[in-house]
């Protein structure tokens, strides 16, 4: 294997232990955790000892019999990954017998294995083929020609990895790993004895079996027999770097394992401190799409959206747009411009994108799609606990005594996370769901919720406050730390409030549908179960009222003196990749780097003093005012870097309509999306694989995106920011990505201590970094809040304007799968599509029958913002009078049908409550057939698109 690519492997997990023990290894001295393998320690003492059935992601399992040593004062010839190391213990890894025992082994593993090294793809980085050499192996006294598995047949179903049969050692790692690593408990070892081989769900191919193609299996093989299909085409890789996944909030380490500037494969890092090793469908096999035929490499201008485009050069394009923004405030005035940044650019990124906005623009009108998903969390937790971010960890859920998952479903939006989380919930914590569906977490392989609180769409704050109502009527508050922590005028207020009649669990119990026994059951549990963490999603934040229901969290979390400690705290399960950095490094139209109002003239001064200008000091236009800007006229020429509002915002007439509106919009970005096919000027943008900078996930964590390709356009984003604010008189000269975050770093003081140097040293690190925390902080507010006193929030339940009616009497709400991602621009092209190729409709089959649908029925869903066509799905999964579904491709329009309803603070759109009517249709809505309409036109005017003569001033 090559070196570099080599990981080293302890053979089996390390333990924890405050004890010791020391012993003798091959005559060296080693002390060791108790519980520790013979296997590992002898790593420690820097002996390798053969091995194929042990790796250290796994449980030992000892069944290969290749690593036995031999023990003085004990009989035979134990295996080491299996045997805990005693104090005192010498143990011998070689001697004449080990070896001849090892070889016999190696004899019987070879003679039922295909002797096609030198065309087998794994030749090279196969542990067999290590081990034969290992022990020495020469000849094979069983010959070849016995029953064999030679001609097992090849699954070739999934579109990533191939199963060959005929090259399986039945070492189980491949089980173990499904197991213990994702959770799924889709492998098994069926027939016995010399017939024993891997079967996937009931002896089915993979892509029939519950398989979610996580990749756990194929990076715990040892052999080819699980191989990904990248490798068998292009072979071995010949180097690899560092980086990190650019799908969603987790934030997984990856190696790209590549072959010049092409990538073989994208393997979980295992010193990753998000993932640890582990991954999920998407970061480990969805990257096709950063060398799909779609992207667009070469810039386009045209005057009218009804134009066909014009490629020109980056000069001219840059130019072009420039000279546009220039005219427009020359004539509507300074304001009537802005900017949206995708919180799936990186923080250097999304930093230069408001730093343009702010001083080459000259005001604060930059938002990004943070508005649409997490901003009532920034809002939130700063008003209780101080501080716009999760509190915890993604490891911290290992000491977790009792989860509360609350609006989020981890198995599909965060996946790696939830396999962590799952295997907390097989070592014995309880677990509570609060989401209106039956989601897979709640009954799933060896887990089982203790409460489902099947809430009605819309009701998080009465249950919230119902919740809080049982913990302090029934006297579960604890109190010790209530006195010491938080302040005590609010608490008074709080109590008071909650404690009221009204907001029991039993007057609620008609708004809210879930039983009050299993409201106070829940909260008992969470009360007095040990650590309590929760964790939350969209299914929070995405209401009239998100705000709040993050306020109740926090306000629960504090009143059971849950936060500052591992094992427990408030954790948003961000949705995108860099929705906390985007947050954190002032995307938000109100709000400098690091949180800071832009009213607050000490703050403004600094900037203004580092950047050279005068600062507004008003916030900005928010995305949704920047559209009824634009329909009003006030607002004429947006810059849109990897955002598509079109697709990903509510009630997609308004923002259609709103585009046509302006005068020059700018996207910048991979593919012509729906945005796209409105905007003036295209600037190709860059994927992840093609650009050096940071993403910071949910947990705080910042980590390195490193540049394992050339942008196909030329430029990275960052670079493109900076050529449209020199062009606009501003002027950005930064050499690397480097340079952008030392400046973050200069200006925020949660980021003082940041640096690619320091985030080179230990991998990754957790804001606040600064000198109070030169290392990072992972776990916060442990002695004291950020703010000072925790300050409790009166949660008053206030229901939705969106009310269902005889017009529309269902409840949509809307959510993501696991194979797709946001609007789907990436994921769809990618063979993810295999498992998910168009939104449908989920629907319970009382509503359904009610309405004459059946499965796979095509079925109209209307709103008072407007109609769409899907096709149903009938689901037990669904409560009667809710219907759900996703947002991941354009033509099904999801977002027609949203309203534009947002979060009384932030203006979050309210996504998971629309009221609708659905019914069978034949035939696409109206929206569809001029969205099909639209389309083609667009997608005619790129074809026909041609070299520019200069259109520049005319
Ligand atoms: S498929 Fe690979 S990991 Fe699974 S039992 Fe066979 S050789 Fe071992
Ligand atoms: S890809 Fe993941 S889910 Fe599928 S069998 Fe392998 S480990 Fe299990
Ligand atoms: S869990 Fe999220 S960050 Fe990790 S590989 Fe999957 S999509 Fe990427
Ligand atoms: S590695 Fe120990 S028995 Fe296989």
């Amino acid at each position: 294997m090559l070196e570099h690519l080599k990981v080293s492997d302890f053979g089996t997990p390390r333990r924890e232990s405050e004890q010791e023990v020391t012993l003798e290894i091959d005559g060296n001295q080693v002390t060791v955790p108790k519980g520790t393998s013979l296997m590992r320690a002898a790593v420690d003492a820097g002996i390798q000892v053969p091995k194929l059935c042990a790796t250290d992601s796994l449980e030992p399992f000892g069944s290969c019999r290749l690593c036995l040593v031999e023990i003085d004062g004990r009989k035979g010839y134990p295996a080491s990954c299996t045997t805990p190391a005693e104090t005192g213990m010498k143990v011998r890894t070689q001697s004449p017998k080990l070896q001849e025992l090892r070889k016999g082994v190696m004899e019987l593993y070879i003679s039922d294995h295909p002797l096609d090294c030198l065309t087998c793809s794994a030749n090279g980085n196969c542990e067999l083929q290590d081990m034969a050499g290992v022990t020495g192996l020469r000849n094979v006294r069983y010959g070849f020609d016995g029953a064999n598995h030679l001609k097992s047949e090849k699954d070739e179903s999934n579109p990533y990895f191939t199963y060959d049969a005929s090259k399986c050692i039945v070492c189980n790692r491949c089980v173990r790993a499904c197991e213990e690593t994702q959770g799924t408990f889709a492998l098994t070892i069926s027939g016995r004895g010399f017939e024993s081989r891997v079967s996937p769900g009931m002896d089915e191919p993979f892509m029939e079996s519950e398989c979610v193609s996580c990749g756990a299996c194929v990076e715990a093989c040892p052999t080819a027999t699980l191989q990904e299909k990248s490798v068998i085409w292009l072979g071995q890789p010949e180097h690899s770097k560092i980086t990190t996944c650019a799908y969603c909030g987790v934030g997984c380490g990856f190696k790209a394992e590549m072959k010049g500037n092409e990538v073989v494969r994208m393997v979980p890092w295992k010193d990753g401190a998000a993932n640890d090793g582990h991954s999920c469908v998407k970061g480990r096999f969805a990257w096709g799409y950063a060398t799909h035929q779609d992207r667009i490499t070469t810039p386009m201008i045209r005057k009218k959206i009804t134009d066909p485009w014009q490629t020109v050069s980056w000069e001219e394009a840059i130019g072009y747009a420039a000279s546009e923004f220039k005219r427009i405030q020359a004539k509507y005035g300074r304001d009537s411009i802005g900017g949206i940044v995708s919180s799936r650019c990186t923080n250097e990124e999304g930093y230069l994108v408001q730093k343009l906005v702010r001083a080459a623009f000259g005001n604060n009108n930059v938002d990004t799609c943070a508005r649409v998903c997490h901003s009532p969390t920034g809002y939130g937790l700063k008003q209780t606990l101080g501080e716009s971010a999760g509190t915890q960890t993604f490891k911290s859920v290992e000491k977790a005594d009792v989860i509360l998952v609350m609006g989020a479903n981890p198995t599909d939006g965060h996946p790696v996370f939830a396999s962590r989380m799952k295997k907390r919930l097989r070592e014995g914590a309880k677990l509570i769901v609060i989401d209106p569906r039956k989601i897979d977490i709640v009954k799933s392989p060896h887990i089982k919720a203790e409460y489902h609180l099947q809430l009605r769409p819309g009701t998080n704050v009465a249950v919230v406050t119902a919740l809080a109502h049982t913990i302090v009527t029934e006297g579960l508050l604890a109190e010790p730390y209530i006195a010491e922590r938080c302040d005590d005028k609010s608490f008074n207020e709080w109590r008071e409030f909650v404690s009221r009649p009204e907001n029991s669990p039993e007057a609620t119990e008609t708004t809210t549908g879930v039983p009050a026994a299993d409201m106070r059951a829940a909260a008992r549990l969470y009360a007095t179960g040990g650590n309590a963490a929760i964790y939350y999603g969209l299914g929070v934040t995405e209401h009239s009222q998100g705000s709040t229901t993050v306020m109740g969290i926090a306000n629960l979390a504090m009143a059971t003196g849950n936060v500052g400690r591992e094992g427990v705290g408030v954790n948003p399960l961000r949705g995108q990749n860099n929705v906390q950095g985007s947050c954190d490094i002032g995307s938000f139209p109100h709000e400098l780097p690091g949180y800071r109002h832009v009213s607050d003239t000490t703050v403004r001064n600094e900037f203004e003093a580092a950047w050279g200008v005068t600062l507004q000091s008003e916030p900005g236009l928010r995305i949704p005012n920047m559209f009824d800007a634009a329909i009003d006229g006030s607002f004429m020429g947006l810059y849109c870097e990897g955002e598509d509002i079109v697709q990903s915002d509510p009630d997609t007439q308004h923002v259609a309509h709103a585009l046509e509106a302006m005068e020059c919009i700018v996207v910048q970005d991979l593919f012509l999306n729906e945005t796209a096919k409105y905007a003036h000027v295209f600037l190709p943008g860059s994927s992840f694989l093609e650009k050096d900078g940071t993403f910071t996930n949910a947990e705080r964590r910042i980590s390195r995106v490193r540049k394992v390709m050339p942008p196909k356009a030329q430029y990275a984003d960052w670079e493109v920011t900076m050529l449209l604010s020199n062009a606009l008189g501003y002027p950005m000269n930064y050499k690397h990505p480097e340079e952008i975050m030392a400046e973050i770093a200069a200006l925020t003081p949660t980021f003082s201590g940041v640096s690619y140097q320091l985030i080179e040293q230990l991998g990754s690190v957790q804001w606040p970094c600064n000198a109070a925390a030169p290392n990072g902080t992972p776990t916060m507010h442990i002695d004291k809040f950020v703010r000072g006193k925790g300050k409790f929030i009166i949660t008053q339940y206030v229901a939705s304007d969106e009310k269902v009616t005889r017009k529309f009497p269902l409840i949509l709400t809307t959510g993501r799968i696991l194979s797709q991602y946001n609007v789907g621009a990436q994921t769809r092209r990618t063979d993810n599509n295999q498992w998910h190729s168009e939104d449908r409709l989920e629907i319970h089959p009382v509503d359904a029958e009610d309405r004459g649908i059946k499965d796979g029925d095509w079925v109209g869903i209307q709103s008072r913002a407007g109609d769409t066509v899907l096709r149903a799905v009938v689901s037990e999964r669904m409560q009667p009078g809710v219907v759900y579904t996703t947002f991941h491709f354009p033509e099904s329009g999801a977002n027609v049908i949203t309203t534009d309803n947002s979060d009384w603070a932030t203006n979050c759109p309210e996504y998971k409550v629309t009221a609708v009517q659905v019914m069978p249709v034949t035939q696409p809505s109206e929206w569809q057939r001029e969205f099909s309409r639209f389309d083609k036109v667009q997608a005619e005017l790129l074809e026909q698109r041609h070299a520019a003569e200069s259109v520049v001033g005319k």
